[in-house]
This record gives structure tokens, C-alpha cells and sequence, in this order.
């Protein structure tokens, strides 16, 4: 009576944070915010590790927006304060300048998301990025779009896993004890789903 019930227990958390491939392919979105050194470790620790064993069968999507509150008269205010608004705006005008090349982006967010982090162009010099074109982007209504649609594609997510860095798969819906398995193991999560997918090839995690 016991063993079932704990062998219940087992099949219902495994089949909590179960991830599947979608025709041999995983999405994984990232909720960040700049000053979150939670979202440094993620992006360090797993997220590099797992792009750099498995990217071509990844898509990364990044959303700079974290916990970020919209007020009543349009202005935000982020959850570590001015400088994490400023440095969210400068990856959200960054990554879209990076899109087409998620490997650049990653690139990119590798180099902001660094112990002690700090407010500036740098790493987007070091892209290569137009400094010019991403200061209209950041400082001009440019940019407001950007704004809208990390809004509209984070916050319920949020709210739902209330732990940034926020991770959802797959565009699946957000859950927190999904996000935060990926959190803490992204790499065995990402090896084991394309281990159990015939068709990726990948038979071995190590
Ligand atoms: C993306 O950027 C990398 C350099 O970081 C480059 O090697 C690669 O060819 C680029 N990919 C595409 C699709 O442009």
C-alpha cells in the first residue's frame, strides 16, 4: 500500500516536469530582468552549456521584462529600479537588432548577464550592434513596441511562476514547477526529451 503510494507520488512529479519535443524540437523562453542574479546563474550555468550541446535543435526566445509593473500613467517600474528599466529596454532593442540569429542573441545576453552588472552599451559594441540605432531604439518612443509585446508575453506567465528567471517550453502553458526543474537542471530536462525523440538522434546524456 505504501510502495504504491509513493511509486504514485514518483509518476506524478516526473510527469510534472515531463518535456517533450515538438517534431524534434524544443522552444525554451526565458523571462529575464538585468539586475536578477538568478537569471546571471541560469543563463551561465545552463542555459550556454545546454545552447552549446543542443542548439540546432533549440529556439531560444528571450523576454527582458521580469516582474516589471505597468503604472497608470505608462511608465514602468521595474523590480530592481531604474537601472534594471534602462537595461531591460537595452536587451529588448538589442535582441530585436539580433533577431534572425539566436546565437548572436545568446552571445549578447551572455555578456550583459555578468557579475556585477552594470548599465551600458558595452556588449552591445562588442556585437558589433549600431550604437546610434540602438540608442533611438532605447531612448525614443522607438522602441515602445518592444515594451508591449514583452508585456503581453510575460506577465501572466509571471504570475504563474513568480520566480524570475521564468522559464515556459514550448510555448506550453507557464508552470512554476516546470520552471523551476528547468532552473535548476536545464540541461538534463533538454538531453532527456531529445533522447526520447527518435528522430533528433541524440541517444546519450551524460
Ligand atoms: C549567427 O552569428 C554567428 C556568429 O556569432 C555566425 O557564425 C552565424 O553564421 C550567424 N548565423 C546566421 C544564420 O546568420
Amino acid at each position: 500500500m505504501q510502495s504504491k503510494i509513493i511509486f504514485l507520488l514518483l509518476v506524478s512529479i516526473s510527469c510534472a516536469i515531463a518535456l517533450q519535443t515538438v517534431n524534434g524540437r524544443i522552444k525554451i523562453t526565458v523571462i529575464t530582468t538585468a539586475y536578477c542574479s538568478d537569471t546571471v546563474t541560469f543563463i551561465q550555468n545552463h542555459l550556454r552549456e545546454t545552447y552549446s550541446l543542443y542548439s540546432d535543435y533549440l529556439e531560444v526566445e528571450f523576454l527582458p521584462w521580469g516582474r516589471t509593473q505597468r503604472n497608470v500613467d505608462g511608465s514602468l517600474t521595474c523590480q530592481f529600479g531604474v537601472a534594471d528599466c534602462w537595461s531591460n529596454r537595452v536587451h529588448r532593442c538589442a535582441l530585436d537588432m539580433l533577431k534572425g540569429n539566436q546565437t548572436r542573441q545568446l552571445e549578447f545576453m551572455s555578456c550583459e548577464f555578468v557579475i556585477p552588472i552594470t548599465s551600458s552599451y558595452r556588449c552591445a559594441q562588442e556585437m558589433g550592434l549600431n550604437l546610434i540605432d540602438l540608442d533611438y531604439c532605447v531612448s525614443s518612443s522607438a522602441g515602445d513596441h518592444l515594451d508591449t509585446a514583452a508585456e503581453t508575453a510575460s506577465v501572466a506567465s509571471v504570475q504563474i511562476i513568480n520566480f524570475i528567471p521564468a522559464i515556459i517550453f514550448n510555448n506550453d502553458q507557464p508552470s512554476r514547477d516546470v520552471s523551476m526543474a528547468a532552473f535548476a537542471n536545464l540541461r538534463n530536462m533538454v538531453c532527456q526529451a531529445l533522447a526520447a525523440d527518435p528522430i533528433t538522434g541524440v541517444n546519450t546524456c551524460t
